[in-house]
């Protein structure tokens, strides 16, 4: 007989209560988030006030439990899918793919191994080959591994391409990166034990894009000095203006220099789903890995990161080990294993959220929604060029453009429009009623939007502008 009263257990019936309370809660954040304000802020001292206990020896009705959750935490983070996060990188999120990851967790699905779980294990080899001939890789030689983000997803290329081309000595090894190249790039160069002198820092040009003269000057350099370059990572959609590098040329300096070339695509690579990025993405076919990050713009919620790789053999060499308590679960060749594709063991169900998403609305959909992200950028900078107040910065790309307040009639000097930028965007995310905050392109404070969000409208954008116009003469007057 089974043991009803286990501990740790709720009945049937309070599971079913409790469970309906909190698809209510999710259902009520999606249908009504957009009215709520976006930034949440709090002190250490307010949340200590509010969350500071001992740990519970005893007991507490679920319910109590589940509204005081719903009423304080909930409340208290900035909604990432909300229409007036412009920053860093939104997390659009979809309710399929909330739904899906509530199911993976509800089953607790161990995706790690085939004999465990061969449709999860399915699951990601098919929704790993949409990607793969999204991007245009190789889909029977290539293959690749879905990560808790796109930072787990550099560390995981970055430690294959080390095995790949120093094998065990890597103490004259140098990787090259781009002033613009993300920083989660940096830590793993430095989790893998690099020094800071064997990364090569090149500078963009004034587009932003990877310099290929500086970058071949850096490259026979260090063989001059009998160093190894061995890893390039170029970025297609940068964090900062959604830039891309030169992609082909890049793989053509790679193929010549025997390098290992690595696309950290995080932020930029689904806009291959529309037109305009599939033409700016062109070379992205060529990385040896490339980074995809579905829960960007792919509209998955926290977390799915993604490795693609073109040689699959390349993972599996790099991480496949064989102790003795995973003998019996092997398998054959065909049944693939993802803990030999990277650093977990135990893993998540990623996959069926961006199956069962890509599944529910089609990809044409997500292409519809990506392609309308684009055009939104293009139609504020129409709008900030239009006003005697606002100067581009750089131009809308990939949904990214960033701006700074600067009328035509101003007399201020550098240093104080950035003060002026820097205090409207302190000023918008005191007022809680957008998150836009600032970043430094060519020394300048500038103002950033990201605009991955389908839901975020032009009316949203005028809005946040009026608003920021409103600090900026609250600023003149003070
Ligand atoms: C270009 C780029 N690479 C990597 C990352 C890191 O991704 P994650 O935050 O999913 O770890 C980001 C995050 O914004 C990014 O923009």
């Amino acid at each position: 007989m089974r043991k009803n009263d286990a501990t740790l257990q709720l009945s049937k019936e309070a599971m079913r209560t409790y469970g309906y309370k909190v698809v209510d809660a999710v259902i009520d954040h999606f249908d009504t988030q957009y009215k709520k304000l976006p930034v949440a802020y709090a002190t250490r001292d307010e949340m200590d006030d509010l969350f500071k206990e001992d740990i519970p020896e005893k007991p507490m009705d679920a319910d109590a439990v589940l509204e005081f959750v719903l009423k304080e935490v909930m409340t208290k983070s900035t909604i990432v899918s909300h229409p007036k996060t412009y920053s860093f990188v939104p997390g659009p999120s979809n309710y399929i793919g909330a739904m899906a990851d509530t199911l993976a967790t509800g089953f607790n699905i161990f995706s790690g191994g085939w004999a465990a779980s061969p449709a999860a294990a399915e699951l990601e080899i098919i929704t790993m080959n949409w990607l793969l001939k999204i991007f245009g890789f190789p889909v029977v030689k290539g293959g690749g591994i879905f990560t808790s983000g796109g930072s787990m997803a550099n560390l995981t290329a970055l430690v294959t391409a080390r095995r790949i081309k120093c094998g065990d000595d890597f103490s004259k090894g140098v990787i090259y990166i781009s002033d613009q190249t993300h920083s989660s790039n940096i830590k793993a160069i430095r989790v893998l034990g690099f020094k800071k002198e064997q990364i090569r820092v090149i500078p963009t040009n004034l587009e932003f894009k990877f310099s290929l003269n500086k970058l071949k000057n850096a490259i026979a350099k260090d063989r001059l000095k009998g160093l190894k370059p061995f890893c390039l990572i170029a970025t297609a959609g940068t964090t900062n203006t959604g830039t891309v590098d030169p992609l082909s040329e890049l793989s053509a300096i790679c193929k010549s220099e025997d390098l290992w070339f690595h696309i950290d695509g995080a932020y930029g690579g689904a806009a291959i789903l529309s037109k305009n990025g599939k033409s700016l993405l062109r070379g992205i076919e060529k990385a040896d890995s490339l980074t995809v990050d579905p829960h960007k713009w792919f509209y998955q919620p926290y977390e799915i990161g993604c490795l693609l790789v073109r040689n699959t053999k390349h993972l599996t060499g790099t991480f496949t080990e064989k102790p003795e308590y995973l003998k019996d679960v092997e398998g054959n060749r065909s049944e693939i294993n993802f803990y030999d594709h990277g650093i977990q063991l135990t893993r998540r169900f990623r996959a069926l959220k961006f199956y069962m998403s890509i599944k529910t609305f089609g990809l044409q959909e997500f292409r519809k929604a990506i392609t309308y992200n684009i055009e939104l950028a293009e139609a504020a900078e129409a709008l900030l060029r239009k006003s005697p107040n606002w100067e581009v910065i750089s131009p809308a790309t990939l949904a990214v453009i960033n701006f700074r307040y600067n009328p035509i009639d101003s007399d201020l000097s550098e240093k104080e429009l950035d003060k002026l930028n820097q205090y409207i965007s302190g000023k918008v995310v005191d007022s809680q009623k957008a998150l836009l905050v600032t970043t430094l392109l060519h020394d300048q404070v500038v103002l950033r939007m990201c605009l991955i969000n389908p839901r975020t409208t032009l009316t949203d954008i005028r809005e946040t502008l009026n608003l920021c116009d409103e600090f900026a003469e609250e600023y003149k007057r003070s």
